[in-house]
């Protein structure tokens, strides 16, 4: 069995900045709310044109030139999101094609926030197993678009974005332990009704927003922190390391509440944990990627750090990888 490593890192977020004051414009909400409620300041939304395939495309291509690696060099391509452009085909099929990847493999996965934990232990195995020397794994979303903009108890939350990895085939291996899980007997906790086979849409579902995000907030906290703790101290069991010896923590950007209550748990001290959700507000499963590409960016991980990256969301699922940072 082969090795597999990260390759390069990019993201991309759109233009348009929306801030805690910006909503306060049309919400019964205020900045000092959403602060401390959220530790979230500022979040990016699409403009009416941009699709999930297109903020996938410009993190695909800079995650490319930091690889230094062309598309055709790629040999799956992967996008993990909630709001693809279509119910079919597959966003990744779109966004391989305008990279000019042709013939190449490509396909959707959908875990709700925990796309890139799910889509990092896919990727890793299809390498590691000799199926594919190279992947690109996208995280993309635009979840400005699908929830309620005069919800606020989920309208302050979300913001669009997506970061990408490019894995490919390394004599060393980064890829640890992946610890995965799911619970789908509450789905009302954290969906969209109407769209689906259980549900096609219809006038009455529209007028009753049965399109839009609809999420028990307290009741998937009290999930979040758990699951997270629990996935965390389970994938390093496996990797047979402990704790103390994580070098940086990414973790899906949901909430600095619950952020912050895991990391108190975990005993792991904050300057080891990546948090990014003043500038972003949960971006889903782009969330993670987006923290990844900035670290690395920024210096912040090292050849050699022992990375775990943790999510959950929607399913409810949740999710934990360890990663052996390698040049
Ligand atoms: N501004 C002002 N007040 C508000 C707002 C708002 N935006 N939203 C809710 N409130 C009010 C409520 O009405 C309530 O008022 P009341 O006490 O008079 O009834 C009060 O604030 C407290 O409401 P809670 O819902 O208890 O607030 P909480 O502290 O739980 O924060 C939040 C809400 C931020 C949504 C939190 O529950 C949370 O982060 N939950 C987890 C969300 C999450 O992680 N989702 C991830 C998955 S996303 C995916 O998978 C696609």
């Amino acid at each position: 069995m082969t090795g597999v490593r990260i390759a390069g890192v990019g993201h991309y977020a759109p233009e348009r900045i929306v801030d805690n004051h910006d909503l306060e414009q049309w919400l019964d909400t205020s900045d000092e709310w959403i602060t401390t409620r959220t530790g979230m300041k500022r979040r990016h939304w699409t403009s009416e044109n941009e699709a999930t395939s297109d903020l996938a495309l410009a993190a695909a291509k800079n995650a490319l030139a930091n690889a230094g690696l062309e598309a055709a060099d790629v040999d799956a391509f992967i996008v993990c999101t909630v709001y693809p452009d279509f119910l079919f085909p597959a966003t990744a099929c779109i966004v391989a094609s305008k990279l000019g990847a042709v013939d190449k493999p490509a396909f959707d996965m959908e875990i709700a926030c925990c796309g890139f934990i799910y889509g990092l232990t896919v990727a890793a195995s299809l390498i590691r197993s000799g199926v594919y020397r190279r992947v690109m794994l996208i995280g993309a979303e635009t979840l400005s678009k699908l929830m309620e903009r005069e919800d606020r108890g989920t309208a302050i939350l979300f913001g669009d974005g997506a970061g990408a990895v490019v894995l490919e085939a390394s004599a060393q291996d980064s890829f640890l332990a992946s610890e995965l899980g799911s619970d789908g007997a509450r789905p009302e906790l954290l969906r969209v009704e109407a769209g689906g086979s259980r549900a096609p849409m219809t006038h009455e579902l529209l007028d009753r927003k049965a399109d839009r995000i609809h999420m028990e907030g307290r009741e998937v906290f009290k999930f979040a922190v758990t699951k997270m703790i629990a996935a965390t101290d389970k994938a390093l069991e496996k990797a047979h390391l402990t704790k103390a010896d994580v070098d940086v923590l990414i973790p899906h950007q949901a909430n600095k509440r619950i952020i912050d209550a895991a990391m108190k748990y975990l005993d792991i001290p904050p300057e080891r944990c990546v948090v990014n959700i003043q500038e972003y507000g949960n971006t889903s499963a782009a969330s993670i990627p987006i923290a990844l590409s900035e670290a690395v960016a920024s210096g912040r991980i090292k050849t050699g750090d022992v990375i775990v990256f943790v999510g959950f969301g929607g399913g409810l699922s949740w999710g934990a990888v360890v990663w052996k940072w390698v040049a």
